[in-house]
Protein backbone atom coordinates (compact mmCIF):
# COMPACT_ATOMS: atom_id res chain seq x y z
CA UNK A 1 0.00 0.00 0.00
CA UNK A 2 1.46 3.40 -0.70
CA UNK A 3 0.36 6.88 0.77
CA UNK A 4 -0.34 8.91 -2.04
CA UNK A 5 -0.49 12.84 -1.83
CA UNK A 6 -2.01 14.19 -4.97
CA UNK A 7 -1.69 18.24 -5.78
CA UNK A 8 -4.80 20.05 -7.97
CA UNK A 9 -6.62 16.62 -6.86
CA UNK A 10 -10.45 18.81 -7.62
CA UNK A 11 -8.64 19.28 -11.58
CA UNK A 12 -10.17 16.89 -14.22
CA UNK A 13 -7.14 14.72 -14.03
CA UNK A 14 -6.30 14.71 -10.19
CA UNK A 15 -9.86 13.61 -9.35
CA UNK A 16 -9.97 10.60 -11.83
CA UNK A 17 -6.60 9.59 -10.22
CA UNK A 18 -7.78 10.18 -6.71
CA UNK A 19 -10.78 7.28 -7.14
CA UNK A 20 -8.74 5.37 -8.93
CA UNK A 21 -5.98 4.65 -6.37
CA UNK A 22 -8.31 4.31 -3.54
CA UNK A 23 -9.92 1.69 -5.72
CA UNK A 24 -6.59 -0.22 -5.82
CA UNK A 25 -6.58 0.56 -1.93
CA UNK A 26 -3.71 3.32 -1.76
CA UNK A 27 -4.13 6.24 1.32
CA UNK A 28 -4.88 8.81 -1.07
CA UNK A 29 -5.10 13.01 0.14
CA UNK A 30 -5.87 15.74 -2.44
CA UNK A 31 -4.77 19.00 -1.69
CA UNK A 32 -6.06 21.99 -4.22
CA UNK A 33 -6.67 25.69 -4.32
CA UNK A 34 -10.16 25.50 -6.35
CA UNK A 35 -8.72 28.92 -8.70
CA UNK A 36 -11.48 30.12 -10.55
CA UNK A 37 -9.77 29.48 -14.15
CA UNK A 38 -12.91 27.44 -14.65
CA UNK A 39 -15.94 26.99 -13.11
CA UNK A 40 -15.17 26.33 -9.85
CA UNK A 41 -18.94 24.00 -9.13
CA UNK A 42 -17.27 21.48 -11.47
CA UNK A 43 -14.43 21.22 -8.98
CA UNK A 44 -16.32 21.72 -5.95
CA UNK A 45 -18.60 18.10 -7.13
CA UNK A 46 -15.66 16.49 -8.14
CA UNK A 47 -14.30 17.45 -4.30
CA UNK A 48 -17.78 16.05 -3.09
CA UNK A 49 -17.34 13.04 -4.56
CA UNK A 50 -14.27 12.08 -3.63
CA UNK A 51 -14.88 13.09 -0.03
CA UNK A 52 -17.82 10.42 -0.51
CA UNK A 53 -15.51 8.02 -0.87
CA UNK A 54 -12.99 8.75 1.92
CA UNK A 55 -11.03 10.95 0.31
CA UNK A 56 -9.78 14.53 1.64
CA UNK A 57 -9.05 17.49 -0.41
CA UNK A 58 -7.71 20.42 1.16
CA UNK A 59 -8.33 23.70 0.02
CA UNK A 60 -4.39 25.46 0.03
CA UNK A 61 -2.08 26.51 -2.52
CA UNK A 62 1.14 24.35 -3.45
CA UNK A 63 3.10 27.74 -2.40
CA UNK A 64 2.21 27.19 0.95
CA UNK A 65 5.06 25.08 1.86
CA UNK A 66 4.68 24.77 5.93
CA UNK A 67 1.08 22.75 4.37
CA UNK A 68 2.53 20.36 1.89
CA UNK A 69 4.94 19.07 4.93
CA UNK A 70 2.63 19.13 7.25
CA UNK A 71 0.39 16.73 4.95
CA UNK A 72 3.79 15.00 3.59
CA UNK A 73 4.06 14.10 7.46
CA UNK A 74 1.07 13.57 9.32
CA UNK A 75 0.26 11.45 6.23
CA UNK A 76 3.66 9.10 5.85
CA UNK A 77 3.74 10.42 2.51
CA UNK A 78 5.48 7.78 0.21
CA UNK A 79 4.77 9.41 -3.38
CA UNK A 80 3.33 13.15 -4.94
CA UNK A 81 1.73 13.17 -7.72
CA UNK A 82 1.90 16.95 -8.82
CA UNK A 83 -0.79 17.95 -11.15
CA UNK A 84 -1.48 21.48 -9.78
CA UNK A 85 -0.76 23.87 -12.60
CA UNK A 86 -1.82 26.46 -14.85
CA UNK A 87 -3.39 24.62 -17.63
CA UNK A 88 -4.30 26.10 -21.20
CA UNK A 89 -2.93 28.10 -23.80
CA UNK A 90 -5.22 31.03 -24.41
CA UNK A 91 -5.31 32.64 -20.88
CA UNK A 92 -1.46 32.70 -20.87
CA UNK A 93 -1.54 36.44 -23.01
CA UNK A 94 -3.25 38.27 -20.38
CA UNK A 95 -2.22 36.39 -17.48
CA UNK A 96 1.22 35.30 -17.62
CA UNK A 97 1.39 35.54 -13.96
CA UNK A 98 -0.85 32.46 -12.85
CA UNK A 99 1.82 30.39 -15.11
CA UNK A 100 4.45 31.87 -13.45
CA UNK A 101 3.57 31.81 -10.17
CA UNK A 102 1.55 27.65 -9.79
CA UNK A 103 3.72 26.64 -12.52
CA UNK A 104 7.20 27.78 -11.84
CA UNK A 105 7.21 29.29 -8.49
CA UNK A 106 5.22 26.26 -7.16
CA UNK A 107 7.29 23.88 -8.63
CA UNK A 108 10.00 25.15 -6.78
CA UNK A 109 8.47 25.45 -4.21
CA UNK A 110 7.50 21.71 -4.23
CA UNK A 111 11.12 20.24 -5.02
CA UNK A 112 12.56 22.64 -2.15
CA UNK A 113 10.26 21.03 0.46
CA UNK A 114 11.13 17.34 -0.84
CA UNK A 115 14.65 18.55 -0.23
CA UNK A 116 13.92 17.31 3.24
CA UNK A 117 11.74 13.98 2.23
CA UNK A 118 13.94 12.75 -0.10
CA UNK A 119 12.98 8.95 -0.17
CA UNK A 120 8.89 10.37 -1.60
CA UNK A 121 8.67 9.38 -5.42
CA UNK A 122 7.53 12.10 -6.83
CA UNK A 123 5.24 11.91 -10.24
CA UNK A 124 4.69 15.43 -12.41
CA UNK A 125 2.05 16.41 -15.30
CA UNK A 126 4.47 17.97 -17.94
CA UNK A 127 2.82 18.00 -21.61
CA UNK A 128 2.90 17.67 -25.42
CA UNK A 129 2.91 21.48 -25.08
CA UNK A 130 6.89 21.57 -24.91
CA UNK A 131 6.99 19.89 -27.98
CA UNK A 132 6.17 23.63 -29.85
CA UNK A 133 7.47 23.86 -33.23
CA UNK A 134 8.86 20.28 -34.18
CA UNK A 135 7.96 19.12 -37.09
CA UNK A 136 9.29 15.46 -36.78
CA UNK A 137 6.49 13.27 -35.67
CA UNK A 138 5.45 11.39 -33.92
CA UNK A 139 7.32 13.03 -30.83
CA UNK A 140 9.27 10.71 -29.10
CA UNK A 141 11.23 11.75 -25.45
CA UNK A 142 14.46 11.90 -26.57
CA UNK A 143 13.49 14.80 -29.22
CA UNK A 144 14.38 18.40 -29.01
CA UNK A 145 12.45 20.48 -27.09
CA UNK A 146 13.30 23.77 -26.82
CA UNK A 147 11.10 25.72 -29.03
CA UNK A 148 7.53 25.84 -27.08
CA UNK A 149 4.71 27.97 -28.74
CA UNK A 150 3.31 29.49 -25.92
CA UNK A 151 3.96 30.20 -22.01
CA UNK A 152 2.51 27.16 -21.09
CA UNK A 153 4.72 24.95 -22.64
CA UNK A 154 7.71 27.02 -22.09
CA UNK A 155 6.80 26.83 -18.48
CA UNK A 156 6.36 22.63 -18.17
CA UNK A 157 9.73 22.46 -20.22
CA UNK A 158 10.83 24.64 -16.97
CA UNK A 159 9.33 22.12 -15.07
CA UNK A 160 11.24 19.27 -16.53
CA UNK A 161 14.78 20.87 -16.25
CA UNK A 162 13.72 21.64 -12.83
CA UNK A 163 13.00 18.53 -11.81
CA UNK A 164 15.99 16.95 -13.09
CA UNK A 165 18.42 19.24 -11.28
CA UNK A 166 16.31 18.68 -7.87
CA UNK A 167 16.79 14.48 -8.93
CA UNK A 168 20.84 15.18 -9.99
CA UNK A 169 21.38 17.19 -6.53
CA UNK A 170 19.04 15.33 -4.16
CA UNK A 171 18.65 11.87 -6.12
CA UNK A 172 15.02 12.08 -5.71
CA UNK A 173 13.86 9.69 -7.66
CA UNK A 174 11.21 11.57 -10.38
CA UNK A 175 8.98 10.54 -13.82
CA UNK A 176 7.39 13.74 -15.81
CA UNK A 177 4.54 12.39 -17.68
CA UNK A 178 3.89 14.59 -20.77
CA UNK A 179 0.10 14.19 -21.29
CA UNK A 180 -1.86 14.50 -24.64
CA UNK A 181 -5.00 16.43 -24.97
CA UNK A 182 -7.01 14.34 -22.29
CA UNK A 183 -10.52 14.05 -22.55
CA UNK A 184 -13.61 12.61 -21.16
CA UNK A 185 -16.31 12.68 -18.56
CA UNK A 186 -15.61 15.62 -15.70
CA UNK A 187 -13.56 17.42 -18.13
CA UNK A 188 -12.44 20.88 -18.03
CA UNK A 189 -15.11 23.36 -19.89
CA UNK A 190 -12.01 25.53 -21.11
CA UNK A 191 -11.11 22.76 -23.33
CA UNK A 192 -12.33 22.86 -27.10
CA UNK A 193 -14.07 19.02 -26.77
CA UNK A 194 -15.89 20.37 -24.18
CA UNK A 195 -17.01 23.66 -25.86
CA UNK A 196 -17.82 22.11 -28.79
CA UNK A 197 -20.23 19.58 -27.50
CA UNK A 198 -21.91 22.20 -25.22
CA UNK A 199 -21.77 25.28 -28.36
CA UNK A 200 -23.68 22.29 -30.46
CA UNK A 201 -26.19 21.25 -28.34
CA UNK A 202 -27.31 24.85 -27.61
CA UNK A 203 -27.33 25.20 -31.01
CA UNK A 204 -24.75 27.85 -30.37
CA UNK A 205 -21.70 28.75 -33.42
CA UNK A 206 -18.76 26.82 -32.79
CA UNK A 207 -14.91 28.52 -33.32
CA UNK A 208 -12.69 26.42 -35.53
CA UNK A 209 -8.77 27.88 -36.44
CA UNK A 210 -6.90 27.63 -39.85
CA UNK A 211 -9.68 26.17 -41.35
CA UNK A 212 -9.66 22.73 -39.38
CA UNK A 213 -6.33 22.04 -40.64
CA UNK A 214 -4.86 20.63 -37.26
CA UNK A 215 -4.93 17.32 -35.67
CA UNK A 216 -4.46 16.03 -32.17
CA UNK A 217 -3.87 13.07 -30.49
CA UNK A 218 -7.02 12.97 -27.99
CA UNK A 219 -6.01 10.79 -24.97
CA UNK A 220 -8.76 9.38 -22.99
CA UNK A 221 -8.87 10.15 -19.74
CA UNK A 222 -8.85 6.12 -18.03
CA UNK A 223 -5.54 5.27 -20.23
CA UNK A 224 -3.92 8.29 -19.03
CA UNK A 225 -5.03 7.11 -15.31
CA UNK A 226 -3.57 3.56 -15.72
CA UNK A 227 0.26 5.57 -17.20
CA UNK A 228 -0.27 7.24 -14.24
CA UNK A 229 -0.62 5.04 -11.92
CA UNK A 230 2.06 2.27 -13.36
CA UNK A 231 4.50 5.70 -13.12
CA UNK A 232 3.62 5.48 -9.62
CA UNK A 233 4.57 2.13 -9.17
CA UNK A 234 7.62 2.11 -10.98
CA UNK A 235 9.30 5.30 -10.36
CA UNK A 236 12.59 4.51 -9.29
CA UNK A 237 15.05 7.04 -11.31
CA UNK A 238 14.12 9.66 -13.28
CA UNK A 239 12.66 9.61 -16.68
CA UNK A 240 10.30 11.66 -18.52
CA UNK A 241 7.58 9.75 -21.18
CA UNK A 242 5.02 10.41 -23.65
CA UNK A 243 1.33 9.69 -22.13
CA UNK A 244 -0.55 9.83 -25.72
CA UNK A 245 -2.85 7.91 -28.06
CA UNK A 246 -0.73 7.12 -30.65
CA UNK A 247 -3.45 8.09 -33.16
CA UNK A 248 -4.09 11.43 -34.14
CA UNK A 249 -7.28 13.09 -35.54
CA UNK A 250 -7.62 15.81 -37.56
CA UNK A 251 -10.24 18.83 -35.78
CA UNK A 252 -13.21 18.53 -38.64
CA UNK A 253 -12.92 14.51 -38.42
CA UNK A 254 -13.29 15.01 -34.60
CA UNK A 255 -15.96 17.67 -34.68
CA UNK A 256 -17.83 15.06 -37.41
CA UNK A 257 -17.51 11.99 -34.87
CA UNK A 258 -19.27 15.03 -31.99
CA UNK A 259 -21.79 15.63 -34.71
CA UNK A 260 -23.16 12.00 -35.11
CA UNK A 261 -22.80 11.01 -31.66
CA UNK A 262 -25.28 14.27 -30.48
CA UNK A 263 -27.28 13.59 -33.73
CA UNK A 264 -27.04 17.45 -34.17
CA UNK A 265 -24.67 19.65 -36.88
CA UNK A 266 -22.33 22.31 -35.56
CA UNK A 267 -22.56 25.86 -37.09
CA UNK A 268 -19.08 26.31 -37.48
CA UNK A 269 -17.07 29.35 -38.01
CA UNK A 270 -14.15 29.04 -39.52
CA UNK A 271 -11.12 31.62 -37.99
CA UNK A 272 -6.90 31.96 -38.73
CA UNK A 273 -4.15 30.41 -37.23
CA UNK A 274 -4.38 31.56 -33.49
CA UNK A 275 -0.63 32.42 -32.19
CA UNK A 276 0.72 29.76 -29.80
CA UNK A 277 -1.09 26.47 -31.32
CA UNK A 278 0.42 24.29 -32.28
CA UNK A 279 -0.40 22.36 -36.30
CA UNK A 280 -0.40 19.30 -34.59
CA UNK A 281 0.24 16.44 -31.93
CA UNK A 282 1.02 13.15 -32.15
CA UNK A 283 2.97 10.92 -29.63
CA UNK A 284 5.42 7.82 -29.81
CA UNK A 285 4.84 5.85 -26.89
CA UNK A 286 7.45 3.57 -27.51
CA UNK A 287 9.22 3.45 -24.81
CA UNK A 288 6.11 4.28 -22.24
CA UNK A 289 4.47 0.87 -23.66
CA UNK A 290 7.97 -1.03 -22.45
CA UNK A 291 9.04 1.08 -19.19
CA UNK A 292 4.82 1.77 -17.84
CA UNK A 293 3.58 -1.17 -20.13
CA UNK A 294 1.11 1.58 -20.86
CA UNK A 295 -1.36 0.79 -23.80
CA UNK A 296 -4.19 3.29 -24.56
CA UNK A 297 -7.52 1.30 -25.59
CA UNK A 298 -9.89 3.91 -25.71
CA UNK A 299 -10.85 4.75 -29.24
CA UNK A 300 -11.91 8.28 -29.77
CA UNK A 301 -15.77 7.22 -30.33
CA UNK A 302 -15.83 5.54 -27.83
CA UNK A 303 -14.32 8.19 -25.85
CA UNK A 304 -16.26 10.72 -27.09
CA UNK A 305 -19.60 8.72 -26.64
CA UNK A 306 -18.78 8.54 -23.00
CA UNK A 307 -17.38 12.33 -22.27
CA UNK A 308 -21.28 13.02 -23.85
CA UNK A 309 -23.27 10.71 -21.55
CA UNK A 310 -21.48 12.20 -18.83
CA UNK A 311 -22.22 15.92 -20.31
CA UNK A 312 -25.73 15.36 -20.68
CA UNK A 313 -26.21 14.00 -17.27
CA UNK A 314 -24.78 16.14 -15.54
CA UNK A 315 -25.28 19.85 -17.33
N1 LIG B 1 -5.93 17.93 -19.52
C1 LIG B 1 -5.00 17.92 -20.46
O1 LIG B 1 -5.29 17.74 -21.65
C2 LIG B 1 -3.54 18.10 -20.10
C3 LIG B 1 -2.58 17.97 -21.11
C4 LIG B 1 -1.25 18.14 -20.80
C5 LIG B 1 -0.86 18.42 -19.49
N2 LIG B 1 -1.80 18.55 -18.52
C6 LIG B 1 -1.34 18.85 -17.17
O2 LIG B 1 -1.92 17.93 -16.27
C7 LIG B 1 -2.18 18.56 -15.01
C8 LIG B 1 -3.65 18.41 -14.64
O3 LIG B 1 -4.42 18.97 -15.67
P1 LIG B 1 -6.01 19.02 -15.63
O4 LIG B 1 -6.50 18.91 -17.03
O5 LIG B 1 -6.53 18.13 -14.60
O6 LIG B 1 -6.21 20.55 -15.21
P2 LIG B 1 -7.17 21.21 -14.11
O7 LIG B 1 -7.05 22.66 -14.31
O8 LIG B 1 -8.51 20.58 -14.18
O9 LIG B 1 -6.47 20.76 -12.74
C9 LIG B 1 -5.45 21.49 -12.12
C10 LIG B 1 -5.90 21.82 -10.70
O10 LIG B 1 -4.83 22.46 -10.03
C11 LIG B 1 -5.36 23.49 -9.21
N3 LIG B 1 -4.30 24.48 -9.02
C12 LIG B 1 -3.79 25.36 -9.94
N4 LIG B 1 -2.82 26.11 -9.39
C13 LIG B 1 -2.71 25.71 -8.09
C14 LIG B 1 -1.90 26.12 -6.99
N5 LIG B 1 -1.01 27.11 -7.14
N6 LIG B 1 -2.05 25.49 -5.81
C15 LIG B 1 -2.96 24.50 -5.65
N7 LIG B 1 -3.78 24.08 -6.65
C16 LIG B 1 -3.65 24.67 -7.85
C17 LIG B 1 -6.57 24.02 -9.95
O11 LIG B 1 -7.53 24.59 -9.07
C18 LIG B 1 -7.10 22.77 -10.65
O12 LIG B 1 -8.16 22.18 -9.92
C19 LIG B 1 -1.73 20.00 -15.17
O13 LIG B 1 -0.41 20.09 -14.69
C20 LIG B 1 -1.77 20.23 -16.67
O14 LIG B 1 -0.86 21.22 -17.07
C21 LIG B 1 -3.13 18.40 -18.80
Amino acid sequence: MKNVFVTGAAGFIGFHLCKHLKKRDDFVIGLDNFNSYYDVNLKNLRKKILNDSGIEVIKADINDKEILKKIIKENKITHIVHLAAQAGVRFCFDNPEAYVNSNIVGFVNLLEVLKDFKDIKLIFASSSSVYGLNDKIPFSPTDKTDRPTNLYGATKKANESLAFAYHHIYKIPMIGLRYFTVYGPFGRPDMAYFKFTKNIIEEKKIEIYNQGEMERDFTYIDDIIEGTISAVDKAKSFEIFNLGNNTPINLLDFISIIEKKLGKKAIKIFKPFQKGEMLSTFADIKTSKEFLNYNPKTNIEDGIEKFIDWYTKTY
